[in-house]
């Protein structure tokens, strides 16, 4: 019967975290998979998050199921959060919502929607490079997937025009994957500008925009500047707009497994249709979402005092974030490191795209064990005042040999 199953090589990101844990040098530096760590390179439990554990520990937490679509307060605070609260009154009866798996949980219930609501699977156009999970997500569900350049590795810089005439030439109707701010893995994003043409362009051929926003709050601590593609494109530009959220990195929750599925509609109707639609397609995958990181996520985003807190956080790690980057810029720099590391701070958000080649990212690992994704991009929150020397030391010792 199984006879015909291939085997898969394990996913290269949770590969590298395996193998880090198994190393017992102990300057060993974990700049792969992109999870905030705090200044001494331990996980973070967010001020917030902690203040919401407590009190729903005070107001005596049951395991009872959630209801298909998820904690009700949880998705309509995650719509409001995304929207703003102008535009969530205004659009509300026109918007269905989802509680999902995180992220990735998100995308894959908006795959699902796109599925059953079209006689022909629309092609997906994604950035090159992406998320390593993006064409598995879509590519799983039989989409045809289509890879676009976004990044210029001679000028280290975003290819914008290559964007533009991608857009020009894109098939109508299909669907086009936006990371909505610090977008993975090379941290380089479109200007506000730009964002106005990529969103007038992708109107004019009738693309559906799909955002994967898992790093609201990360760009610039605040959440509405990071949100701003999503209002534009949902606001300004009155399209039809897919938002997969995660609370995995800006609450620190990576293993609750806390996001949402939001899709703003065109019509009332159409958004009761495609909500009703959801809950079937949730039922026959999950059954019902898990429900601690929904409550925790709802107390946040629903008691000012813990919002408030909140934003505070997200502002200490994007904080931290830029100090860090700046300060393996610096040593980079004084170190002499051959080259010009200008596009490390243009970057921002979770990561640095360095544009080492891979021996170099392989000698990194095996020699210094400083560990990277194969394509060099670093998550910048492993850093910490007490390794960043060291690492921008391997690296210039490496690019010297
Ligand atoms: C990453 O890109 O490192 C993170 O989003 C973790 C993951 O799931 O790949």
């Amino acid at each position: 019967r199984f006879e015909q199953a291939r085997f898969i090589p394990p996913d290269a990101i949770f590969a590298l975290t395996a193998q880090y844990l198994k190393d017992s040098f102990p300057q060993k530096v974990n700049l792969g998979q992109g999870a905030y760590r705090d200044a001494d390179g331990k996980p973070w439990l967010l001020p917030s998050v902690n203040k919401a554990r407590q009190t729903l520990l005070e107001q005596g937490l049951n395991h009872e199921y959630l209801p298909i679509l998820g904690l009700s307060t949880f998705r309509q605070a995650a719509a409001e959060l995304l929207l703003g609260p102008e535009l969530f009154a205004q659009r509300e009866n026109k918007i269905a919502t989802c509680q999902s798996l995180s992220g990735t949980g998100a995308l894959h219930l908006a795959g699902l929607l796109l599925k059953a609501c079209q006689n022909r699977l629309p092609k997906v156009y994604i950035p090159e490079p992406t998320w390593s999970n993006h064409h598995q997500v879509f590519d799983s569900l039989g989409f045809p997937c289509e890879s676009f350049k976004y990044y210029d590795h001679e000028r280290k810089d975003m290819d914008i025009d290559s964007y533009y005439s991608m857009l020009k030439q894109a098939e109508p109707n299909s669907v086009v994957i936006l990371h909505a701010c610090a977008h993975n893995p090379t941290g380089l994003d479109p200007s506000k500008e730009q964002w106005r043409e990529i969103a007038h362009l992708m109107k004019a051929r009738n693309l559906f925009p799909l955002f994967d926003a898992a790093y609201l709050g990360f760009n610039s601590g605040n959440l509405d500047e990071d949100a701003f593609a999503i209002r534009l494109f949902i606001r300004e530009m009155e399209m039809e707009a897919g938002v997969c959220v995660s609370f995995a990195k800006n609450m620190g929750l990576y293993g609750e497994r806390i996001g949402c599925f939001l899709l703003a509609n065109n019509s009332k109707q159409t958004a009761v249709h495609t909500q009703s639609m959801l809950e079937m397609l949730q039922r026959s995958e999950v059954s019902n979402p898990p429900a601690f990181g929904a409550k925790i996520a709802s107390l946040i985003l629903g008691r000012d005092d813990l919002r408030q807190m909140w934003y505070a956080d997200m502002f200490t790690m994007s904080d931290r974030l830029r100090w860090m980057r700046k300060a393996l810029y610096d040593n980079l720099v004084s170190l002499g490191a051959p080259g010009s590391w200008e596009h490390l701070i243009r970057q921002s958000g979770m990561f640095g795209f360095l544009g080492l080649p891979p021996d170099i990212v392989l000698e990194l690992r095996e020699t210094y064990h400083v560990y990277m994704a194969d394509n060099s991009r670093i998550s910048i929150a492993g850093l910490n005042e007490g390794n960043v020397e060291y690492v921008a030391r391997s690296i210039t010792q490496c690019l010297l040999r």
